[in-house]
């Protein structure tokens, strides 16, 4: 039986020298790729707001978004922790406020942890949330929702005094519970000192090879959004590309009058014309999760889809 996810397996990884493998997900669609590609977690994040909603940042971005993005990779249940990303606006209000916006990411979203931008400025969030049994992942070096404070997307932590200041507020993370920390777009050296002082596994995104584990956003991994491109972002495939050729394909053969053929009609009576996909039934979902090894993945996605007789 596949045992429920949890967040242990940060800890576990880091002291085994394992890397943690993070992507963002979405959606149903999302986390089940993901989850059979065999990554370790997935983040919702507020990043949902530039490759999915069309914003230019992440700024715009709601909690009302963020749950109902989060209850549909939760729904897929990928098998493995699913972490929400606070959006703007959410936790710089009150602690009481904070944890209400967090508590709807678990409850109906079905978040397992919250993700923060921010170091020690946020120490009194980050303590609410913990108190209200809601774990927490930090988030620093370039963080998005700091742009215009930031002025850009630029890369942090450079000089001796910028990179000891981040070394101070990571270890500040760590002391307040954060049970891992995302760094992002800052040198490789320090991404490696700062993996090295802490006992939370660091998770680095434009951060170099040093920290215990690395995300991406789905998206830009796939090759699917064009709007920013920046230089830490491999696309492991050109999905982007591949979707407008099919979307081209498909409009030739509509015009041409080639789709749809037989084996995409339906007849009078309700014999099964050759060539149509077979419904089988989807595998029962272990107790705890799908995981990312469960059969049926693909089946499960074909399945359950219109074209019943
Ligand atoms: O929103 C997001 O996708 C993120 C990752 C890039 C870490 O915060």
């Amino acid at each position: 039986m596949t045992r429920p996810p949890t967040l242990a397996l940060f800890g576990r990884k880091k002291r085994r020298g394992e890397k943690i493998v993070m992507v963002t997900a979405y959606d149903m669609t999302s986390a089940l790729i993901a989850a059979a590609g065999g990554v370790d977690a997935l983040l919702v994040g507020d990043s949902v707001g530039m490759v999915v909603l069309g914003y230019p940042d992440t700024l715009p971005v709601t909690v009302d978004q963020m749950v109902h993005h989060c209850a549909a990779v939760t729904r897929a249940r990928p098998g493995v922790p699913v972490i929400a990303d606070m959006p703007y606006g959410s936790f710089h209000v009150s602690p009481r406020e904070t944890v209400r916006h967090a508590i709807r990411l678990v409850k109906e979203g079905g978040a397992m942890a919250v993700k923060v931008e921010g170091g020690r400025r946020r120490g009194e969030v980050i303590r609410a949330l913990l108190d209200a049994e809601i774990p927490v992942m930090g988030h620093l070096g370039l963080t998005p929702q700091s742009v215009h404070k930031l002025g850009g997307f630029k890369v942090q932590g450079r000089g001796r005094g910028a990179a000891d200041l981040m070394l101070d507020e990571a270890a500040f993370l760590e002391e307040t519970g954060c049970f891992a920390l995302v760094l992002e777009c800052i040198p490789a050296t320090l991404a490696g000192r700062i993996t090295r002082a802490l006992t939370i596994p660091t998770i680095g995104i434009g951060a170099g090879p040093e920290t215990d584990g690395q995300v991406l956003v789905f998206h830009d991994l796939l090759g699917l959004y064009d709007g920013v491109r920046p230089r830490f972002v491999k696309r492991y495939a050109e999905l982007g590309a591949a979707a407008v050729e099919a979307m081209r394909v498909f409009a030739a053969e509509v015009r041409e009058g080639r789709f749809p053929g037989p084996e995409h009609s339906f007849a009078d009576e309700p014999d099964r014309p050759a060539g149509k996909r077979r419904r089988v039934p989807g595998p029962a979902a272990p107790a705890g999760g799908r995981g990312p090894d469960a059969p049926g993945y693909l089946a499960s996605l074909e399945n359950g889809r219109g074209g019943e007789e």
